[in-house]
């Protein structure tokens, strides 16, 4: 007889649901104040959805425990959902551990840039990988982000900056959501930069008439799977106008909104994505006044990269202000060869020690709110019926412990579950 249930975890000390009224994202407020069950059982499906969350009794006392395929005693333990990764650059060739010297000793990111490093040092070698390689890499940076806890990540594009390279990143991402558990939202960034030798109107041109062309009809071949469109707004790469028009084209094909903005300086691209009904603008080191309003009323998500302003040494991001003005903010590790980091549980840390963040707050940023940036908030970021039953099982009686610990999560997280399966 086949069991009813593909997994129960049980008696955990604590069950951070996050929260537990279909709340598609959560401001201020609502991340002050998590949604905690202490002495708490979860339930999923065979159909690797959540069945019942609540009080380890009442769950004990529905579900009998020869109707499940796996249980766990999470006695002693938390549990508490999957984090989301709002933010990463995960494809890539060749590393650049060389540049991290040059901007230790003062460089900063556009001097590198300008001199033909950063982005271009990492497109000629991505360009260079064939596609197997190229998979092999970004699947073992999947598992690391995996084992530090991350159940849902934004991939993108972007060292390609013509057809054939962003085309070739975007059927990896694609290989990889095909053949590993760890759920995958993926992100045109063709505008990542302009290619070397190109003006600005000319990578626009390309970008308009023969990248996004082409991936519309792979999108309505059903041969490749596409959910965001983003551009690196930013003095000395694409401008405010071209940036409108890229973000709309993209728009226009059904893609989210999702774009890096206000990030060395301020240009007004928080209020560029309010006006477009962006999904999520990132970085937003810069931001103005006027963008943090735009941002709140428009629903648009701030994805804040702790890593970034950390690394490069910017101004940290205006957490606070822009909770205090109900923007609904999120978190992302930015994981890319200036960034390499690939773990949601630092981030967290850095959120909260740089950015004055709580840690209820920056858990949210983590999980509920990172899932809306993405548009996947009501199946993802909290665990409620009908999700996915895409959890933690920390080893500790505390689930403040997951942030205050800073790295070596290995001991601390001790099973990671995506739909149901201990992966
Ligand atoms: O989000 N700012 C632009 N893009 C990335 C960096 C990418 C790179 O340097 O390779 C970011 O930080
Ligand atoms: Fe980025």
């Amino acid at each position: 007889m086949s069991s009813k249930y593909r997994l129960l975890v049980k008696n955990a000390k604590q069950v951070v649901l996050i929260c537990n009224n279909g709340e598609k994202y959560l401001t201020k407020t609502g991340m002050q104040s998590l949604c905690v069950i202490e002495n708490g059982s979860v339930v999923i499906g065979s159909d690797g959805l959540i069945k019942a969350v609540g009080p380890a009794d009442t769950i004990r006392a529905q579900y009998p425990e020869a109707s499940f395929d796996k249980v766990i005693d999470a006695t002693g333990m938390c549990i508490m959902p999957g984090l989301v990764d709002a933010h990463t650059h995960p494809v890539w060739a060749g590393d650049r551990v060389h540049e991290f010297a040059m901007k230790l000793a003062g460089a900063t990111y556009m001097d590198v840039h300008r001199a033909g490093g950063g982005i271009h040092f990492t497109v000629e070698h991505t360009r260079a990988a064939g596609p197997s390689e190229l998979l092999a890499s970004l699947s073992s940076r999947l598992v690391r982000m995996q084992r530090a806890g991350t159940t849902l990540v934004e991939c993108k594009s972007g060292y390609g900056l013509e057809l054939q390279t962003e085309l070739k990143m975007l059927e990896v991402i694609e290989e990889a959501r095909r053949t590993l558990p760890i759920n995958i939202s993926s992100t045109y960034c063709g505008a990542h930069a302009v290619p070397k030798g190109k003006t600005v109107a000319e990578a626009t041109k390309d970008i308009l008439q023969v990248q996004l062309p082409l991936l519309k009809d792979r999108m309505s071949a059903g041969t490749l799977r596409v959910d965001n469109i983003d551009v690196f707004c930013e003095q000395g790469v694409f401008d405010l106008s071209s940036t409108r028009s890229i973000l709309q084209a993209g728009k226009d094909m059904g893609l989210n909104i999702n774009f890096h903005g206000d990030e060395l300086h301020p240009m007004n691209s928080a209020q560029l994505g309010a006006e477009l009904g962006a999904l999520a603008i990132s970085h937003l080191e810069e931001v103005t006044d006027e963008g943090i309003t735009a941002m709140a009323k428009a629903k648009t998500a701030a994805v804040l990269l702790p890593t970034t302003a950390y690394i490069l040494r910017l101004p940290q991001p205006r957490a606070r202000d822009m909770l205090e003005a109900g923007v609904i903010v999120a978190l992302g590790s930015d994981f890319n060869p200036n960034a390499y980091c690939c773990s949601m549980p630092i981030v967290m840390h850095l959120a909260c020690v740089n950015m004055r963040m709580s840690m209820p707050e920056a858990l949210a940023a983590a999980t509920i709110n990172a899932a809306y940036a993405l548009g996947r908030s009501h199946t993802h970021g909290s665990l409620e019926v009908n999700k996915h039953g895409d959890l933690l099982v920390l080893n500790t009686t505390r689930w403040e412990h997951l942030i205050y610990q800073l790295g070596g999560h290995q001991e601390l997280v001790r099973y990671v579950v995506i739909k149901g399966n201990v992966v």
